[in-house]
């Protein structure tokens, strides 16, 4: 169990647009749901009486883009009494957004953009998300985001940065497993370090998803199946942080729902045969 007792919910998938009339009429198998906040934070519509029906029948957690926590601007109270309006509605099992910057001088940029990795921005964003989380009365998550460019001015490695921006701000950890393998190729480190060095038992979520390889990078497309050494990943993954609620992100050339809850199935069966391999050699799961 994680240190703020949120629950294990299991195997999930994004609800996408495509697959609402599939989900409300078929009520597939699925442990969970996750949404992304702001295409509900709206006064009525279809996408409400989508969410309420889900929601009906199952768990869903709100994952937001556009909470910019690594801004210079004010915080964004209107969006933020919006969000909380949502989340008050929906009951989602917890509240999720990245670690990044989306918007400067009041305009979105639409874009998770990296943040210099120094002492100085672990104690700004930390503040900010402590803030947030007095707004929201809750404990949120921190997403890390892929990137392709650093700052020369960053002294942390970015799981230093993650984790002592999770540790100061008291947050927990949304940990997307190939987002560190886009970013690991990318900038040539080493992603099993970054896991190993991720703390126990603030990593609440993680994400899965498929990238582009480009040759000399990665882009982080989420339009493709997992690749095999991102599975590999989350293995090992699973061995350091246990049974951890795993959710699959597919935005772009957006398979059948079936195919969807079959990846959500590997990603059970895999963490699962992690598991049963790691019991034999008496490691302990949290
Ligand atoms: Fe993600």
């Amino acid at each position: 169990m994680n240190r703020f007792n949120f629950p294990f919910l299991g195997f999930g998938v994004g609800l996408r647009r495509p697959h609402y009339g599939h989900v409300l009429d078929s009520h597939p198998r699925m442990d969970w749901f996750e949404v992304i906040s702001e295409n509900y934070m709206v006064d009525g519509g279809r996408p409400l009486d989508v969410l309420t029906r889900v929601r009906d029948r199952y768990p869903i957690v709100m994952h937001g883009v556009s909470l910019s926590i690594g801004s210079t601007d004010p915080l964004n109270v209107g969006y933020l009494e919006q969000l909380a309006a949502t989340a008050r509605r929906f009951e989602p099992a917890w509240i999720s957004d990245h670690l990044c910057w989306t918007s400067v001088a009041a305009r979105n940029l639409h874009d998770l953009l990296p943040l210099p990795y120094v002492e100085e921005t672990v104690r700004h964003v930390a503040a900010r998300i402590r803030q947030v989380q007095d707004i929201l009365e809750r404990t949120i998550l921190i997403e890390n985001v892929s990137s392709y460019m650093e700052f020369s001015s960053s002294r942390l490695a970015e799981w230093e940065f993650l984790s002592a921006v999770a540790e100061e701000a008291d947050c927990g950890i949304l940990l997307d497993i190939n987002n560190i393998f886009v970013s690991a190729f990318n900038h040539r480190f080493d992603a099993v370090r970054y896991i190993d060095s991720v703390p126990r038992g603030r990593v609440i979520q993680f994400h899965l998803a498929g990238h582009s390889d480009h040759g000399t990078y990665l882009l982080d497309t989420h339009d493709h199946p997992i690749r095999p050494e991102v599975w590999t990943l989350y293995e090992h993954a699973v061995r350091r942080f246990g049974r951890v609620p795993t959710l699959i992100e597919w935005d772009d050339n957006i398979p059948e729902f079936e195919v969807l809850a079959a990846v959500a199935d590997e990603a059970r069966r895999r963490c699962e045969s992690a598991l049963g391999r790691e019991k034999s050699g008496a490691v302990e799961c949290t």
